[in-house]
């Protein structure tokens, strides 16, 4: 492990009432330990450290990643799909493991690696997914929680989470945890691929104040009980985003599903106009993740098309997006304005804290939601 001066976390104060403690439910306890847990992801693989074990894996002959897992952690490879292709230059696939279990090979090659994601480590069809690769002679990495599970074991390579146990069905701490290490997974391979060492620096100095910013996007918290009471009339809501965001969407709409029994579903904004633009009306939220970058413009555009049509629309932005957006906007979260290299990882927090309050208010149990179990393990 190596040692990495790290930015002290801000105090995060919950509304009074509505602390962790208060609540009672363990997804919300996970939900505020994340500070902590980037805060040990950081300590353990901080500037390269805790890769080392890859070396025997010779990142630089690599030519393709084939990232795999179930329910979040296949949102936690789509997210990494984009930081392995935009700064370490490889094409990836990411891959549904109950899919990709049950498909004839195709084209696999030896000079693919495999990432498996997990934070149980024992979905079935995840561990089916890693014998598969196996098969096909595919070197595999296993970014798992529980490096002593099925797949931790059995894995050429384990990058554990560290995010310490999870018992809320929802995986929360465990998928931001998941993010940063494949995040940082990325930064090491570009690193062992001759990528310029100046160009990464700004991403790995951002990827060790992410304590702080999971610690400001929690201070929503208040934010999120005003926004609660514009989802009373809602049976379904969209999410919408565009690019590095749009995994971060997809990870909210299966929280919405998962404990508020909203039917959600998250599409690239530009998508909207090509049908779901159908559903809104005044009883839909329509949630938009908007970063003030250079694809606001386009996102913005979006955005008002699903206004005039009555959607209700709410925000999940920094405060350049939020203002840019006032002419349409019925309530706001504000997100940190942090490197767009981890807004991803910021921007999952306000939408995990809507969907816990908001199944509280509709009184869910969310640490036990009906028909679900913390991991999916068939006899
Ligand atoms: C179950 C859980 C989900 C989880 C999925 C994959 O369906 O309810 O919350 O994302 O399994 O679990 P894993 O442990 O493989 O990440």
């Amino acid at each position: 492990m190596s040692a990495v001066a790290l930015p002290p976390i801000p105090r995060v104060e919950s509304p009074p009432g509505f602390s962790p403690a208060e609540s009672g439910f363990a997804m919300h306890k996970e939900i505020h330990e994340q500070p902590l847990a980037a805060r040990v992801v950081a300590r353990h693989y901080g500037r390269d450290g805790g890769f080392d074990r890859l070396d025997a894996l010779d990142l630089s002959r690599i030519r393709r990643v084939r990232l795999i897992g179930a329910g979040t952690s296949v949102y936690a490879t789509r997210a990494a799909k984009r930081w392995f292709e935009t700064v370490a230059g490889l094409p990836c696939e990411a891959e549904v493991a109950s899919e990709y279990a049950g498909t004839a090979a195709c084209g696999e090659a030896s000079d693919e690696l495999g990432v498996v994601v997990s934070q149980s480590g024992e979905t079935t069809e995840t561990v089916a997914a890693m014998v598969r690769l196996r098969e096909a002679g595919i070197p595999t990495v296993a970014v798992v929680n529980a490096a002593s599970s099925t797949i931790g074991r059995e894995a050429d390579v384990v990058l554990p989470t560290f995010a310490g146990p999870e018992t809320g069905v929802c995986a929360t701490k465990s998928f931001t945890a998941a993010l940063q290490v494949l995040a940082r997974f990325a930064l090491h391979a570009a690193r062992r691929r001759g990528a310029d060492a100046s160009q990464l620096a700004p991403h790995a100095e951002a990827l060790d104040r992410i304590p702080e910013w999971i610690a400001l996007a929690l201070e929503n918290e208040p934010a999120v009980l005003e926004v609660l009471p514009h989802f009373d009339r809602a049976r379904s809501a969209l999410i919408i985003a565009r690019g590095a965001l749009v995994p971060i969407a997809a990870e909210g709409a299966l929280k919405l599903k998962e404990i508020t029994y909203i039917h959600a579903e998250a599409m690239p904004a530009g998508e909207l106009k090509h049908g779901p633009m159908a559903l809104v009306d005044s009883d839909l939220p329509v949630v938009a993740l908007a970063a003030s970058g250079s694809d606001f413009g386009r996102l913005a555009a979006n955005v008002r098309q699903a206004a005039a049509r009555g959607g209700r629309i709410v925000v999940v932005g920094d405060r350049a997006a939020i203002l840019g957006l006032s002419d349409c906007v019925t309530t706001a979260l504000t997100l940190p304005r942090c490197p767009d290299f981890v807004l991803p990882i910021a921007a999952t927090v306000p939408l995990q804290l809507l969907a816990h309050h908001l199944a509280v208010r509709r009184g869910v149990d969310v640490d036990r939601p009906r028909n679900l179990a913390k991991a999916v393990i068939d006899e």
